[in-house]
């Protein structure tokens, strides 16, 4: 299989899907959010009231809940028993336990697993926490979008979403399992004095120098 990984992490609000959203684009690749697979397991426990903190019922949730990953557009796609939850997903009571859900590490193979299937259908460009160390290790293609936490709160609430990413990122990087970190080889890129498109400059530099 020839096709390529980029792999983009980086804490929340850091502008990482939407410099992951132009590059797929421009490149052509299929663009995959994880973190969409990850708040619709959350979103699965808010339904079916499971406690996001009980990791043996959210284990035996991931049983009973089919979770199933596509592309639409060059999109990943996530379905939940068959139903694509758009906007849901970003909700606030999922923001406040998905970080809970993402902890539990048979979460994190499932949708692991889901991830790297991705890499048959095409080359990628795919966003997360972990994808640089721990879904496409290998890849030479790895950069960590960061931000100033205050960029990052201010981006978050000139998208109108009430969220506390840094709250989030704390819970992310001090997890045991695949804790948000800079990838090993990944090129570091702090956005919070550049545009999209100076972000997108950048990574295309990364990948041109990679390849
Ligand atoms: O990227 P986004 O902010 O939508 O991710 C939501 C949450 O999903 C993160 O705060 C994190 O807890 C989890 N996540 C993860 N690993 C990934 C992507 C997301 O743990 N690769």
């Amino acid at each position: 299989n020839s096709n390529i990984a980029v792999a983009i992490d980086g804490p929340a609000a850091s502008g990482k899907s939407t410099v992951a959203k132009t590059l797929a684009k421009r490149l052509g690749l299929i663009m995959v959010n994880t973190g969409a697979m990850y708040r619709a397991v959350a979103w699965a426990t808010i339904q079916h009231g499971v406690d996001p903190a009980d990791s043996a019922a959210v284990i035996n949730l991931l049983d009973r809940v089919d979770f199933t990953c596509g592309v639409e557009n060059n999109l990943s796609t996530v379905l939940v028993d068959g139903v694509d939850l758009g906007d849901a997903l970003r909700q606030d009571a999922v923001n406040s336990r998905v970080s809970k859900v993402a902890a539990i590490s048979e979460v994190r193979e499932l949708l692991v697993s889901m991830q790297r299937d991705y890499l048959e259908l095409g080359s990628v460009v795919m966003e997360g926490r972990d994808i640089g160390s721990v879904v496409f290790p290998n890849t030479p293609f790895k950069m960590y979008i960061d931000a100033s936490e205050e960029v990052r709160r201010k981006r978050r609430a000139a998208e109108g979403i009430i969220d506390d990413p840094t709250a989030r990122d704390k819970e992310d990087s001090k997890r045991k399992s695949s804790p948000l970190v800079i990838a090993e080889g990944a090129v570091v890129i702090d956005s919070s004095e550049m545009d999209v498109e100076q972000v997108v400059q950048a990574a295309l530099t990364v990948l041109r120098e990679r390849g």
